[in-house]
């Protein structure tokens, strides 16, 4: 008789994988103690099987009490406890005891409606961070699995997008927004020139504990994006994307000078009228033209002085000159 209410309660279990809050913190034998006196009024017969099948109704395929198990990490020792606090005391109760199915039916409901209001004030913060990444310390408890669910984000993070100017340096870190544990290994990959997520684009590049990718002169072959992925042990926790677009030097030299010239080209009034800036800038640009204008007329300036100077001395001194010829011609 025994044996074969084991079968029929295994039989049971497994017809209910999908088992919840009541499966992960009741054991069987518990739970075999509680259903043993289980009577089905209809045919006044004891049955354990409809036991279980009760169970689950009221228990594990509740949406209700799956959802008022959703707690915080750390907070399934509390669920335990408040479940254990409505069944163990109908286990001692029921143990050896025939009950009609309709007392079971009012006290596991009552249990079920405790356990529901108890566990629905515990703390259920995720913790998840989004958009990426396998963040197991921000999960909630789920009753189905029994376990804390991950966060359920994907490991790629979307790809950002950083334009350089070529020659310049530019620094990537591989920016993680929640804790990692310490033994991480970081490995940074390279696809050139395309702006792509597909992992068998991309070659690799460092391996390491180094979280930052600088390049001190960017040249045009370092377009392309940038991935880093890191790891703790075998397991892949993230892969951050950038996406490096470099601006050519001598284009953009070309394109501001495009730019004033179109700017220059504004039909009469306009050309003033444009904006301050561009006002700034053309008289920022005449700047070095003018001091150079200014110091060429200095200097001319100096040099006339100069010969002005210069001729008039020649002629104190011609005079001068005479002036001792016409005493020499008195002696
Ligand atoms: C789930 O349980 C709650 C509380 O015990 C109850 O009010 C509700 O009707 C149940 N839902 C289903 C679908 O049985
Ligand atoms: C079930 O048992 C309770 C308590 O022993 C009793 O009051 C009730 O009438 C019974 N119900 C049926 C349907 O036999």
């Amino acid at each position: 008789m025994y044996t074969s209410t084991l079968r029929l309660v295994c039989v049971s279990l497994l017809l209910c994988l999908s088992q919840s809050c009541y499966q992960c913190f009741v054991n069987v034998e518990d739970s075999l103690r509680l259903c043993w006196g289980h009577v089905l009024t209809e045919y006044n017969v004891r049955n354990v099987d409809a036991c279980f099948e009760k169970l689950d109704r009221i228990f594990n395929n509740n949406e209700t009490v799956i959802e008022a198990g959703r707690v915080g990490k750390g907070y399934d020792i509390q669920l335990k406890e408040i479940l254990g606090a409505e069944i163990l005391p109908l286990v001692e109760e029921f143990d050896q005891k025939l009950n009609n199915d309709t007392v079971y039916e009012q006290r596991l409901q009552t249990a079920a409606d405790n356990f529901i209001s108890a566990a629905s004030k515990l703390p259920r913060v995720s913790g998840c961070i989004p958009p990426c990444g396998f963040q197991s310390a921000g999960a909630v408890y789920n009753c189905v699995t029994c376990q804390y669910d991950s966060c359920e984000f994907p490991l790629d993070c979307p790809v950002e997008e950083i334009k350089v100017m070529e020659n310049s340096g530019i620094r990537m870190w591989c920016d993680v927004p929640f804790a990692l544990p310490t033994d991480i290994e970081v490995i940074w990959r390279f696809a050139e020139e395309v702006e792509t997520q597909q992992l068998d684009q991309f070659k690799e590049v460092t391996v390491g504990a180094d979280r930052l990718y600088s390049i001190p002169s960017v040249t045009l072959q370092h377009q392309g994006t940038y991935q880093c992925e890191v790891y703790s042990g075998q397991l892949s926790l993230i892969r951050v994307y950038y996406y490096i677009s470099v601006t050519p030097q001598v284009v953009a030299g070309h394109t501001e000078l495009q730019e004033t010239f179109d700017l220059s080209l504004l039909p009469g009034g306009q050309f003033f009228s444009a904006s301050g800036d561009f006002l700034r800038s053309f008289l920022a640009s005449l700047l070095p033209l003018l001091a150079a204008c200014l110091t060429s007329l200095l200097l001319l300036v100096f040099l006339s002085l100069g010969v002005l100077h210069w001729s008039s001395i020649q002629e104190q001194s011609h005079a001068e000159e005479t002036h001792q010829a016409d005493d020499l011609g008195l002696f």
